[in-house]
């Protein structure tokens, strides 16, 4: 099929490529020059493993190609998927604006009867709005027809997940458009499910809303652990081997981030409200999710009584390892808090360091290793789980710090270790 995928962040690239790569002839669309002449030469926007060579080996067979404009684009498409963004709005809802935008410009240039396919996580009944902004632009005399496709890809893992995901979900309201795109994605090997619009776009809510809701669960339960007695992984452990429960995805830590999980709970309690259904559960998720951002702190303040002037390493600045995404990183909560204690903070990422300067306060300084960040701080957190974080060893910490204390919000050492290696060792919903 020859496909356009408009819009080239996380989703609209992984896709473009990945559909490329099982044989259809895609062009993806960016609105930035510099970007398209980058991509062109097989470079990647992002910082996602495996996503440069895909996209190398592609636009050598000639399958992939980039553009700025949308009729070279639209001049062979027969299917255009839109995956811009759908930040948060200040009220919580999603905010549609791009997504306007792109409807608006594919009915100003599709040529032949056209399958639109939504791929940004929308609002359930957006697909029925972008319908019609887009025969509102229509030029041609052509046939529109619209697909709720949600994507289910974890940013740096994105590239194996779209080979190795549990499902693709087709929501349609037409059976030649169901089963074109059906087609389009056999190639993948992965069960397809086909449903109405309606329900393909509330399962990519429920979905992300469904396992923030395990996140803050799990917090709440290692929060207990910690003040009960009892440790969070033998916990979680146990209640894995339920089938009914599953064992992914129930990691304590410090509360989850990114791009999607905060937007996407916010967007849903939104919906809900404007439904006239309001989603208590789902607010009290996003409610202790805020809370668990700052329990290193809290931690450190009962440990030292006063942060006043105290230096902090911070290990790990982005959401989550294999990523330089801060969007709503707990560094950035961590960091605002540690500074308002009065303590310095001097924080180490091995991708994000870049973008962590664009949102972390000013005053926080940057070192290139752990060992520099350690070297000049009192005490030390870790906030993301790098394999280079995790390589520290309990003996380096205890050379590196001023005082030998380490709060681990990823659990990554085993307390009895810390203990014998004469570390003071703070970690979650594990005793010390
Ligand atoms: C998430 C979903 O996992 C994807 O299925 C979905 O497609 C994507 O959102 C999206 O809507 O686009 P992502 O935000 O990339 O993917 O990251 P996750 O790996 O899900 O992690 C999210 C946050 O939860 C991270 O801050 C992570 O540290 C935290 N987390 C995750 C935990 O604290 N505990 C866990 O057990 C798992």
């Amino acid at each position: 099929m020859n496909i356009a995928v408009v819009g080239t962040g996380y989703v609209g690239l992984v896709t473009g490529v990945a559909l490329s790569e099982i044989g259809h002839h895609v062009t993806c669309i960016d609105i930035d020059i510099e970007k398209v002449k980058r991509m062109k030469q097989g470079k990647s926007p992002i910082y996602e493993p495996g996503l440069e060579d895909l996209m190398k080996a592609n636009i050598e067979r000639g399958r992939l190609d980039f553009t700025k404009c949308y009729e070279e684009a639209f001049a062979e498409a027969e299917v255009a998927y839109i995956a811009v963004g759908t930040p948060e709005k200040a009220d919580g809802t999603a905010d549609l604006r791009f997504i306007e935008v792109v409807a608006e410009s594919i009915g100003r240039h599709v040529q032949r009867d056209t399958i639109v396919v939504t791929k940004s996580t929308v609002p359930v009944g957006t697909n029925d709005y972008v319908r019609q902004l887009v025969e509102k632009n229509l030029f041609e005399n052509v046939n529109i027809d619209v697909v709720s496709n949600p994507e289910f890809l974890r940013e740096g893992s994105a590239v194996h997940d779209t080979f190795h995901g549990d499902r693709i979900v087709i929501g349609a309201n037409s059976q030649h458009a169901a089963d074109t795109i059906e087609q389009i994605n056999v190639p993948f090997g992965l069960p397809i499910y086909k449903t109405d619009i309606q329900s393909a776009e509330m399962i990519k809510y429920a979905s992300n809303a469904f396992l923030a809701t395990k996140i803050s669960f799990v917090n709440e339960i290692s929060n207990l652990c910690d003040k009960l007695g009892a440790n969070i992984e033998d916990v979680t452990a146990g209640m894995g081997m339920d089938a009914r429960i599953g064992n992914k995805f129930l990691n304590a830590g410090i509360g989850y981030g990114g791009s999607c999980f905060p937007k996407d709970t916010s967007a849903l309690v939104q919906l809900a409200e404007q439904a006239g259904q309001p989603f208590e559960l789902l607010r009290a998720v996003m409610n202790v999710n805020e809370k668990q951002k700052r329990l290193l702190v809290e931690k450190a303040k009962e440990r030292f009584g006063s942060l006043q002037g105290k230096t902090v390493a911070l290990l790990g600045l982005a959401f989550k390892p294999n990523t330089d995404d801060m969007r709503e990183a707990a560094s950035i909560t961590i960091a605002q808090e540690l500074i308002l204690e009065g303590a310095n903070v001097i924080g180490y990422d091995p991708i994000a360091t870049e973008n962590a300067k664009k949102v972390l306060p000013g005053a926080v300084a940057y070192a290139d290793s752990p060992e520099e960040a350690c070297k000049t701080a009192d005490f030390a957190m870790i906030l993301t789980e790098w394999d280079d974080i995790q390589a520290v060893s309990l003996e380096e910490y205890k050379a590196w710090l001023k005082e030998p204390v380490l709060f681990d919000g990823r659990n990554c050492y085993n307390p009895a270790e810390a203990a014998e290696k004469g570390i003071q060792y703070h970690s979650i919903g594990r005793q010390t």
